[in-house]
């Protein structure tokens, strides 16, 4: 059996440097993140982002919601892969980060992405009220509504539609038997509850923090 790689933070690099170039707004954010200290850890990686905006752009992917913003990086990564006509729904309940994503989204003249400021899950029945339909849901944000999260997306997407879900690896900790702890666990609840829903074909790219791809039949 093929070993995998040991992905070091220099494969990591090499593999950023042999990728598409970030446009500067994506610089921008990135850099505004690190200057938060340990919240930059809640970006998705460079690597992750171009691997939806490819994802997006394999799939015609027209309409996104995204679950959990930020400062921007993954929303604009994402809308940057849309065709003209297409858009893209972001919901964050944290009203700082989403002013700060707005005036990023207004630096790149990104008319694209709409913002929903509230908790997620009120935003997520509003959608569902409103019968909105989308081709791809990117879901990242508090791990302890993933398996609401994702019960609400299998009503937003389209048949054929993905959902993407990130820290499904939750820095490896899953397989680590010896440890208890209430955030992992809810991950690998959350891993359970995918792997018995039949309703989608799924798979776990070991990306950044790891992503389930799940595909509604
Ligand atoms: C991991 S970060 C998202 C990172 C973003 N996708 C990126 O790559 O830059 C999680 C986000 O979820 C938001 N969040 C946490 N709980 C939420 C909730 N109940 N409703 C809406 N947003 C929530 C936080 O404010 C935070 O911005």
């Amino acid at each position: 059996m093929p070993k995998n790689l040991n992905l070091t933070d220099n494969l990591e690099q090499y593999i950023i440097n042999h990728s598409d170039d970030l446009t500067e707004i994506q610089k921008e954010i990135i850099n505004y993140n690190k200057s938060l200290g340990d919240q930059k850890k809640l970006q998705i990686s460079i690597s992750q982002a171009q691997f939806l905006q490819s994802l997006i752009k394999i799939s015609n992917t027209k309409k996104i919601l995204e679950i959990g913003s930020f400062t921007g990086f993954s929303a604009l990564s994402m809308a940057l892969a849309l065709p003209p006509d297409g858009q893209l729904i972001s919901l964050d309940k944290n009203h700082e980060y989403s002013e700060k994503a707005k005036k990023f989204y207004e630096k790149a003249n990104n008319k694209k992405i709409k913002q929903i400021v509230k908790p997620a899950l009120e935003s997520l029945n509003d959608l569902q009220v409103s019968s909105e339909i989308f081709d791809l849901i990117f879901i990242d944000a508090d791990k302890e509504n993933y398996i609401k999260y994702y019960n609400f997306s299998m009503n937003l997407i389209t048949q054929g539609g993905i959902i993407i879900i990130d820290n499904v690896l939750w820095h490896g900790e899953v397989v680590d038997k010896s440890n208890d702890d209430k955030l992992t666990n809810i991950i690998r609840d959350f891993n359970k509850h995918i792997k018995n829903d039949i309703r989608v074909t799924k798979n776990i790219i070991p990306v950044g923090d790891g992503l389930t791809i799940c595909i509604k039949k």
